[in-house]
């Protein structure tokens, strides 16, 4: 028997979305590119989640089929919710995806991780053939690092070694995630702790080097992937 959808009353996502207008008009933009039969990447956080939304509304309206690779247990519950089928990367390759950013700069270069999602984020962007990035204005800056720190996924024995490593790199501050001084460290989905590290510039080899640290699981860095940005 297939389970009801919808037992939540609401869709998955915490919080006010900012500047939604924008991410509203962007959300529609990628909505347009579904077509029957596509395997899509499905990006986490708010613009990703409105983007969601579009393409349910489009799904539903145009009888589109179309399986989704969610990249977090937040989408993963929001596809479920939105009664869209669902697999994974071990039965299906993506087609193409999209996904959010906090920072954009003029080579395609991004800074993910906010939400905490990005070692899923990123292993669906490396198998997707393109991504496209749902940003508005307020994403793109010059210099990559100018208003994010990159977080780092550690696991969690790994904290100390790891803060030792970064001090052979060019890094301005390192702090650990934490979600409130009483509850401790924000943990991701598989358990790990996120350090968010200020760098003073960001060279294209940084993602390898940091991501060779032992213990290091995944950087919030996504340089060189096959993305084409959409903005509003
Ligand atoms: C989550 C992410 C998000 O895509 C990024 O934080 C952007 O989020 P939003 O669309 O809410 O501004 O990387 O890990």
């Amino acid at each position: 028997m297939k389970w009801k959808n919808n037992l939540a009353e609401q869709p998955v996502w915490s919080g006010e979305i900012s500047n939604r207008d924008r991410k509203d008009e962007v959300a529609q933009k990628v909505s347009r590119f579904v077509k029957d039969g596509d395997v899509i990447g499905i990006g986490s956080g708010s613009t990703s989640f409105l983007a969601l939304e579009k393409i349910a509304e489009r799904v539903a309206e145009d009888r589109l089929e179309i399986l989704a690779i969610p990249t977090s247990k937040e989408a993963e519950m929001n596809c479920s919710y939105y009664g869209l089928t669902i697999t994974s990367l071990l039965n299906h390759q993506p087609d193409w995806g999209f996904d959010g950013a906090d920072e954009v700069d003029g080579k395609q270069r991004l800074i993910k991780g906010r939400g905490g999602a990005l070692f899923a984020e990123k292993l669906v962007m490396a198998s997707a053939a393109k991504t496209y990035i749902l940003v508005d204005e307020s994403k793109h800056v010059e210099k990559l690092g100018k208003k994010f720190a990159v977080p780092l996924e550690v696991d969690p024995r790994a904290v100390h070694l790891v803060e030792t490593a970064l001090q052979t790199f060019d890094c301005e501050h390192v702090q650990l995630r934490m979600a409130t001084a009483k509850d401790g460290p924000v943990l991701t989905e598989a358990g790990n702790v996120l350090m968010d590290v200020r760098f003073a510039h960001i060279p294209d080899t940084l993602e390898k080097e940091l991501s060779a640290i032992p213990g290091v699981i995944e950087t919030g860095l996504f340089i060189g992937y096959s993305v084409e940005i959409l903005t509003v």
